[in-house]
C-alpha cells in the first residue's frame, strides 16, 4: 500500500507535530482543524517550527518551501477524502473520536488506513465504530512529537497484515522507532509510566518530600530528563487522570487508580504547563517554580 498523501485532525500540540513530522518526510500533508482560528493557530505552529528548524540549518531552504508547499489547511473533513492515510489527533473524548471516525468512515475510498493517536482509549473500541475494522490502527506518538523517536503501532485482533506492515513503514519513514503492541490499556509506555509518575504523586500527596525534591532525586539520581511532577505538568493532570482510570478500568489494581491529589488539582483547573499552574507555577515557562501543595 503506498502512501503519497496523509490528513492529520486535530492541529494542537500533538496533531501540529506529527503534522510537521509528515511535511519534512515528504508527504503531502491536509491539516484538519474544526474552525478557521484554531486551523490558523496550528499551521502557524507548524510553519514556526519549519522555520526554526530551516534558521537553525537542519532544513534546506529549498526542503523548507518543498515542506509548506506540500501543506494545506482545511476545516472540512470532506477534503481529506483522497488521502492514503488519515491520523486522528483530537482531544481524548470518546465521542469526538467516534464522530470524526464516523464521518472519515463515510468520505473515504476502501482502501484510506485510519489511525488514531489515543493514548488511553481502546483502539478496538473505536475502530468497531467503523465499517472498515481490518483498515484500522493505533499510531501514538509522544510528546514532544517531532522530539521523541518513540512511536508505538496497536494492531488490534482485527487489522489486516499489510496494512500493520503500511503503517510500520510509515512510521519508520518519519525516522522515527516503531514499536508494536497490543490493544490493551496503556500500550505499552502508559502501562509502564502511569504507575511511576502515580507513585510520584503518592510521594508528593504523604508528605515523603517536596515538589522540588521528588523531581531532583529522579533527574540527578537516575538521569531522567525532567522528574516526575513536572513531567505530568508537562503531560496534563487531565490527560494523566484520564490514562490512569483506562488502567484501572481494564485491570482494576490500585496502583493505576487516580489519587485524590490529581483529582482535585484537574477539578480546580491546575493541569499543568497548558493551565499555567500544576505541580509547577509555569507563569514563566522558561523558569517553572515548584508549588507548595
Ligand atoms: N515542543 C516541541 N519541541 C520541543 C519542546 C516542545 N514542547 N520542548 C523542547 N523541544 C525541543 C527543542 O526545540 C530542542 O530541539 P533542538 O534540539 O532541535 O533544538 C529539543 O527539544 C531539546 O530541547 P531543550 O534543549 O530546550 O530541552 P531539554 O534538553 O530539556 O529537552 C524535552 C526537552 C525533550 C522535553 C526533555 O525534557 C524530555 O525528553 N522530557 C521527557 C519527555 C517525555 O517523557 N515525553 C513523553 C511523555 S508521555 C507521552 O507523551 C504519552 C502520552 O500518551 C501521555
Amino acid at each position: 500500500m503506498a502512501v503519497k498523501r496523509i490528513g492529520v485532525v486535530g492541529c494542537g500540540a500533538m496533531g501540529a507535530g506529527i503534522v510537521q513530522l509528515g511535511l519534512q518526510a515528504g508527504y503531502e500533508v491536509v491539516a484538519h482543524e474544526i474552525n478557521d482560528e484554531f486551523l490558523q493557530k496550528g499551521l502557524g505552529r507548524v510553519k514556526g517550527a519549519i522555520e526554526k528548524a530551516a534558521a537553525k540549518g537542519a532544513l534546506s531552504v529549498e526542503d523548507k518551501e518543498s515542506a509548506l508547499h506540500r501543506l494545506t489547511g482545511v476545516t472540512d473533513l470532506q477534503e481529506l477524502s483522497g488521502c492514503d492515510l488519515i491520523i486522528e489527533a483530537v482531544p481524548e473524548v470518546m465521542s469526538l473520536k467516534l464522530d470524526v471516525f464516523k464521518k472519515l468512515d463515510t468520505l473515504c475510498g476502501p482502501e484510506t488506513i485510519l489511525a488514531t493517536n489515543t493514548s488511553s482509549l481502546s483502539v478496538s473500541d473505536i475502530a468497531a465504530n467503523t465499517s472498515r475494522q481490518d483498515k484500522f490502527i493505533g499510531l501514538h506518538f509522544f510528546n514532544p512529537a517531532t522530539v521523541m523517536p518513540l512511536v508505538e503501532v496497536i494492531k488490534t485482533i482485527r487489522t489486516e497484515p499489510e496494512v500493520f506492515d503500511t503503517a510500520f513503514a510509515f512510521v519508520k519513514s518519519l525516522k522515527k522507532t516503531p514499536v508494536v503492541a497490543k490493544d490493551n490499556a496503556g500500550f505499552i509506555v502508559n502501562l509502564l509510566l502511569t504507575p511511576f509518575l502515580l507513585d510520584a504523586i503518592r510521594a508528593l500527596q504523604d508528605g515523603v518530600a517536596s515538589v522540588a525534591d521528588i523531581d531532583a532525586s529522579m533527574k540527578l539520581g537516575c538521569n531522567h530528563p525532567m522528574g516526575p511532577l513536572m513531567l505530568a505538568d508537562f503531560i496534563g493532570l487531565d490527560v494523566l487522570v484520564n490514562g490512569a482510570k483506562s488502567l484501572f478500568e481494564e485491570y482494576k489494581e490500585k496502583r493505576y487508580a487516580p489519587l485524590p491529589l490529581m483529582k482535585r488539582m484537574v477539578t480546580l483547573g491546575s493541569l499543568g504547563l497548558k493551565a499555567g499552574k500544576g505541580f509547577y507555577d509555569w507563569s514563566d515557562p522558561k523558569n517553572p517554580k515548584p508549588m507548595d501543595l
